[in-house]
């Protein structure tokens, strides 16, 4: 089996062709599965990443399957390629943006605690995760309006439950569920929707740089979830098909759980 076909993106395949999406952080993990299924569903799609290299070999990946995008490196911790970011996506979308997907992170849980040697940490996770989120939308509000879009939010269920030592990322996952509902309600006048995705135990593995096979997991470690199995980068893209989809038009504001039922399952030991 190739790595193209490994690579699992959702069932239910809508059409989005005359849409354009930005996902950021689109260049591996989730971000790369987002950018190949709204490929796949016919959108232009835009990456931004900071990491030039996996932003390449998304590139090559979708080529393989006969599909392109634009990727233009950005570090989202600093504002002017932040502003730069929005300039490029303005011209590449001169009818307006239709979906912004907000899933760039410092996706390690753990970098940013009350332990950490360095006091930067924190600043540097709530920057990337929560304030570039922020900035990146008040830049692109007006061609959400333009073509009428809607944001989705990358969060976390550690916006509400925490293993130690997981300050930083938990705060910015946390901010994310707030940010979602406060833009929900700041832009619904305008017609934009502005909803948040929490996921759980995401495994990215083979959607990682280098593109290394399917990683195999115990068995208990899937059957610990009430769904029976760990969580698929497509499980999320489905969720932003949904979100980003006309069916969704009176969902704003809201975060939607996708944990195979981990955070509703009570554990005593
Ligand atoms: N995988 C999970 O289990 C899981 C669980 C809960 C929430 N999430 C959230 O889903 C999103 C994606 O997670 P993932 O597991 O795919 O993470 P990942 O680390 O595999 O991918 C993150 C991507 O963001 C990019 N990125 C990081 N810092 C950046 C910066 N400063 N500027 C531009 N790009 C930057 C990285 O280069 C990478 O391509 C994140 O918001 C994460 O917090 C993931």
């Amino acid at each position: 089996m190739s790595t193209a076909e490994r690579l699992l993106t959702p069932a239910y395949q809508p059409d989005f062709s005359g849409a354009t999406v930005l996902i950021t952080g689109g260049a591996a993990g989730i971000g790369r599965c987002l950018t190949l299924s709204f490929a796949q569903a016919g959108a232009q799609v835009i990456l931004a990443d900071r990491d030039q290299e996996a932003g390449e070999e998304t590139l090559a990946i979708l080529s393989e399957q006969g599909l392109q995008a634009h990727f233009i490196q950005t570090d989202l911790s600093d504002q002017a390629q932040i502003v730069q970011l929005a300039q490029q996506t303005r011209a590449l979308a001169p009818s307006g943006l239709s979906i912004l997907i907000h899933n760039a992170a410092i996706a390690n849980a753990h970098s940013a605690n009350l332990f950490s040697e360095d006091p930067a940490a924190f600043d540097q996770v709530l920057a990337v995760n929560l304030a570039a989120p922020f900035h990146l939308t008040r830049l692109l509000k007006e061609s959400l309006v333009q073509a009428g879009g809607c944001v989705i939010d990358l969060a976390s269920t550690r916006a509400y439950q925490s293993e130690p030592q997981s300050e930083g990322y938990a705060a910015s996952k946390g901010g994310m569920v707030a940010l979602t509902h406060a833009m929900a309600i700041s832009l619904g006048e305008q017609g934009i929707r502005v909803n948040a995705i929490a996921p759980g135990w995401i495994d990215t593995t083979e959607w990682q740089k280098g593109r290394p096979g399917p990683a195999h997991w115990p068995d208990e470690e899937h059957r610990q979830h009430p769904a029976g199995r760990i969580g698929r980068p497509a499980d999320i893209a489905a969720a932003c098909f949904f979100l980003a989809s006309p069916d969704a038009g009176f969902i704003t504001g809201q975060t939607l759980v996708i944990d195979g039922g981990m955070s509703r399952k009570m554990i005593y030991r």
